[in-house]
């Protein structure tokens, strides 16, 4: 696995390559993970998010971290998961640090059960739902190279047709 520069990763926009394409799966959880991870988080509090996948720190790896009350304590890692759904589908607005400005209704399950690795290497597996289970499907996207863009609907594309060419434009 090649080490990444960690100076190097910085947020990245829609529709940057690496946010569209299949991440490879971490094979070592070594420091540069580590470090990874930290950067990650710091990513995603200086954005008031509440997740980040590791491309939209610009890495194609598969990892993603979770922290509904946006803090670092309560930062989870969640190294190469797997993210089960089950149940009915439900519609909420979403927004994502790699799409700015635009908040969409996406359809996900209302519940799944996601299985992966921590940053101590252990394997463990959660059942969620609500706000936790969306949140888990947004990241997992992420990683199978799917963003909001891919999840809207005619009618948003529509709406959203302006903003999305700016952010093509490169101007975001
Ligand atoms: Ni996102």
């Amino acid at each position: 696995m090649p080490n990444i520069d960690i100076k190097k990763c910085r947020i990245t926009h829609y529709p940057a390559q690496v946010l569209a394409g299949c991440a490879r799966p971490v094979e070592k959880i070594d420091d540069n993970i580590r470090q990874l991870v930290e950067k990650m988080t710091d990513i995603m509090l200086e954005n008031k998010g509440v997740g980040l996948a590791a491309p939209q720190a610009g890495v194609a790896l598969r990892l993603f971290i979770i922290s509904l009350e946006q803090t670092k304590e309560t930062v989870k890692v969640y190294i190469n998961p797997t993210v089960t759904t089950t149940g009915e589908l439900d519609s909420a607005e979403e927004g994502c640090l790699s799409v700015p400005g635009v908040v969409t209704k996406v359809r996900r399950y209302k519940k799944c059960k996601v299985t992966a690795t921590d940053l101590d290497g252990n394997e463990f597996t959660e059942e969620a739902e609500g706000l936790y289970a969306r949140v888990l499907q947004h990241e997992y996207d992420h990683i199978e190279g799917l963003t909001i863009v891919n999840r809207m609907g005619q009618t948003a594309r529509i709406v959203h047709r302006r903003r999305l060419k700016a952010l093509r434009n490169g101007n975001g």
